[in-house]
């Protein structure tokens, strides 16, 4: 099975799809505090058949190029996952999302996760535009939206509820011009 290498060892981005629902949830079970401060993901996925569910509903994005999810993997384990919950062909924008379990944070995973299919969705599938929404306690995802050079672009009051609390979100994005310049410069004008 394919899998990229992160550039960290032993970290790989690879498939996740619905028969790996029960190597999903075991990894969730692991994170799901953690994972769920800002996120209802652990909510979505709280037993086999919702986590299977919730991964099939990517599956079939992924058919209809709508959406896409990748796992990421420590020494073989599922430690996380990148997505792309929204993929629009058509208008060029798309949108990024990400997660990881706490063992497995601290160590520049979902950024260079992030880079591999933001890089995928602007020079394969000339993406124009890709978004980032988060909460705006959210530090450390505010902070992998700085890595990857995305501009905070609005701050939308109340727009959403999370475990019962209304609660504003940032939109963060990075245009494409933006991401090759940025490219181009982290590899020294190549
Ligand atoms: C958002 C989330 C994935 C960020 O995790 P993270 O580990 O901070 O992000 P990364 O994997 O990119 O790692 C960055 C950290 O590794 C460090 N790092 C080490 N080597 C690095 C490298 N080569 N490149 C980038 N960062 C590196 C960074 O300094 C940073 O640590 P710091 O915050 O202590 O400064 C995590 O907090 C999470 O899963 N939260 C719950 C789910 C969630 O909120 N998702 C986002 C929804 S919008």
């Amino acid at each position: 099975m394919y899998a990229i290498p992160l550039g960290v060892q032993g970290a790989e981005l690879g498939p996740l799809e619905p028969w790996q629902a029960g190597e999903f949830l075991a990894h969730m079970d692991r994170g799901r505090e953690y994972i769920g401060r800002y996120v209802p993901l652990p909510e979505v996925t709280a037993d086999l058949a919702s986590a299977r569910a919730w991964l099939q509903r990517f599956a079939d994005k992924a058919a209809a190029d709508t959406g896409r999810l990748w796992g990421i993997r420590q020494d073989g384990r599922l430690v996380g996952g990148v997505l792309f919950r929204v993929f629009d062909t058509e208008s060029g924008v798309c949108e990024a999302g990400c997660w990881l379990e706490p063992s497995a944070a601290g160590n520049g995973l979902v950024t260079r996760a992030c880079e591999v299919i933001v890089d995928w969705a602007v020079e394969q599938r000339s993406m124009h535009r890709v978004e980032w929404h988060v909460d705006p306690a959210n530090t450390p995802s505010i902070n992998v939206a700085r890595r990857l050079g995305m501009t905070r672009e609005a701050r939308l009051r109340e727009v959403g509820v999370h475990r019962g609390e209304r609660r504003d979100v940032e939109i963060w994005a990075v245009l494409a011009r933006e991401w090759r310049a940025r490219r181009r410069t982290a590899t020294g004008g190549e």
